[in-house]
């Protein structure tokens, strides 16, 4: 069957706008490559959907969990379950979550940042999860792109001539961190493998996933660059996420790959008008079971 029949939405392209992000709460410590603050209104929009506030949701693919903490946030999930493989984030996700919170918190106000005092930071090896935590934070806000993966440089020039001090606002990350303070209860961190998670809850009812795998199929790179793990099998993921009981929701880049594995599972696909950092229009795909609230 002729593939443009099969993506009217596609071949039509979006009329819609891209979200204007500033009008998204920013509620993550980190900027995230690949971070989803984009999606926070139909997020919301598939999260209030179902009959009932779900009892968990889990974001297998948590990086920087801006859905996660915007399901907590604003009650849209009773419990949420956020699953990382990289070291580095989940040393962030797990300080945050333990009483080392403060001494995150105090470190990141009493750094004096300059060339040598993050080059010292980050050729350490640190001993414990919470330096770890603090490497990864001044790493993602230093490096440029904010990428975490092995080799990516740091700022030099930065915005408007700010340098290495043009993406660290030590208050503003020391005040978002202080409030996932409050919501603590109601989230919880593995640091696993993303498809273990879905295999264990994938015969549960009142659950809910939001998958965001790094970007690697269709021949396209991207997640390679960007992140210390990225190799996932694309079409286990599919099979997967076909044998799941509760709704998922999953986000790719708009690729032929991504949308014959959509269809071949049976599952929906909408492309959504994002703008990526370069603020170049892009349309990124939604797949799910049904996406009949996108409309
Ligand atoms: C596209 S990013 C997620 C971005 C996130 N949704 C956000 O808004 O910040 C994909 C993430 O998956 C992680 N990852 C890659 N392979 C994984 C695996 N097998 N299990 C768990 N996490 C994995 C990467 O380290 C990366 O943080």
């Amino acid at each position: 069957m002729n593939q443009r029949f099969l993506f009217p939405d596609l071949e039509k392209g979006t009329k819609e706008k891209p979200v204007n992000v500033a009008s998204v709460p920013q509620r993550s410590p980190f900027r995230y490559p690949g971070g989803k603050t984009w999606l926070v209104p139909r997020f919301r929009q598939w999260m209030k959907s179902f009959q009932s506030v779900p009892q968990l949701m889990i974001e297998p693919f948590a990086g920087g969990g801006i859905l996660s903490l915007t399901a907590a946030f604003e009650n849209l999930a009773e419990k949420i379950l956020m699953v990382e493989l990289d070291e580095q984030v989940a040393a962030v996700w797990k300080t945050i979550l333990s009483k080392d919170i403060r001494w995150l918190i105090q470190r990141i106000l009493s750094f004096e940042l300059n060339v040598d005092s993050v080059r010292e930071i980050l050729s350490q090896k640190p001993m414990t999860t919470r330096e770890t935590a603090f490497r990864t934070l001044l790493k993602n806000r230093t490096a440029h792109g904010g990428i975490l993966a092995e080799g990516a440089g740091i700022i030099k020039h930065g915005e408007n001539g700010k340098g290495l001090h043009s993406r660290w606002y030590p208050e503003t990350i020391a005040r978002r961190i202080a409030a996932i303070e409050t919501v603590s209860e109601k989230i919880e961190f593995v640091q696993t493998d993303a498809i273990e998670v879905l295999e264990e809850y994938q015969l549960t009812e009142d659950v809910v996933f939001f998958i965001d795998p790094p970007y690697t199929a269709g021949g396209k790179h991207a997640g390679s660059r960007l992140y210390n793990h990225c190799r996932i099998d694309h079409a286990g993921l599919y099979s997967l996420c076909a044998k799941l009981n509760g709704d998922f929701l999953m986000t790719y880049d708009n690729a032929e790959e991504v949308r014959t594995l959509a269809e071949q599972h049976g599952f929906k696909t909408k492309a959504i008008p994002m703008k990526n950092t370069h603020h170049t229009k892009l349309n990124e795909l939604l797949v799910g079971k049904k996406l009949d609230w996108a409309e």
